[in-house]
């Protein structure tokens, strides 16, 4: 929904909450976002309007803003984040590398646009353990635990006398 005057946005603003404002419509988001621990995650959002970009701004879970691009000017507080295109404010999608688990949660992407009211869309993001990066802490783990286990079944043998014999 597009306001011509300012005066129509009052007018019109309260009735986005009742009928559904079609502003939203014009951000594309994935809904959903799967990424491993220590990779690189990418939410991506962006506006596909012809109207004038005044921000873009993403918040994480716990309401900071993590993320804000407004006239020439990135705000970016967390050195892991970053926007995947320079001074661009249609595709305001931001990357996160690394990922931790602790990234899990919703984030949020919010376009300010010219005559609009404020639009926002929310982004799952779903950091899993990265399985091969498991593999090497337990391979060594049982690799570790069988040598000790011959090591112990011999030592408990050559004790025993049994090897003793079969050496000689
Ligand atoms: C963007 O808008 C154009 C024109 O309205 C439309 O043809 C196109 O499908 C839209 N793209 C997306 C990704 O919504
Ligand atoms: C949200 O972002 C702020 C600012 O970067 C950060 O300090 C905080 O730990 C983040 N919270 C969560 C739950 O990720
Ligand atoms: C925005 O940038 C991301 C990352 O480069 C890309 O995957 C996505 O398709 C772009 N979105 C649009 C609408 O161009």
């Amino acid at each position: 929904m597009e306001f011509h005057h300012p005066w129509s946005a009052i007018i019109v603003l309260p009735l986005c909450g009742i009928l559904l404002c079609r502003g939203s419509d014009l951000i594309t988001a994935d809904k959903d976002v799967s990424a491993f621990d220590g990779k690189t995650a990418v939410l991506k959002c962006s506006y596909n309007g012809s109207r004038e970009i005044n921000s873009v701004k993403w918040t994480n879970k716990s309401s900071n803003v993590i993320a804000e691009r407004s006239r020439g000017d990135d705000f970016l507080p967390d050195s892991r984040i970053k926007f995947v295109e320079s001074s661009e404010k249609t595709n305001g999608s931001i990357i996160i590398d690394p990922v931790r688990m602790r990234d899990t949660g919703t984030y949020t992407c919010g376009y300010d646009v010219q005559g609009q009211v404020p639009m926002e869309k929310a982004i799952t993001l779903n950091v899993k353990q990265d399985s091969t990066s498991l593999w090497k802490i337990v391979i060594p783990i049982v690799v570790i635990g069988l040598l000790l286990s011959i090591a112990g079944i011999v030592f408990f043998l050559y004790k025993k006398g049994h090897l003793r014999k079969a050496f000689r």
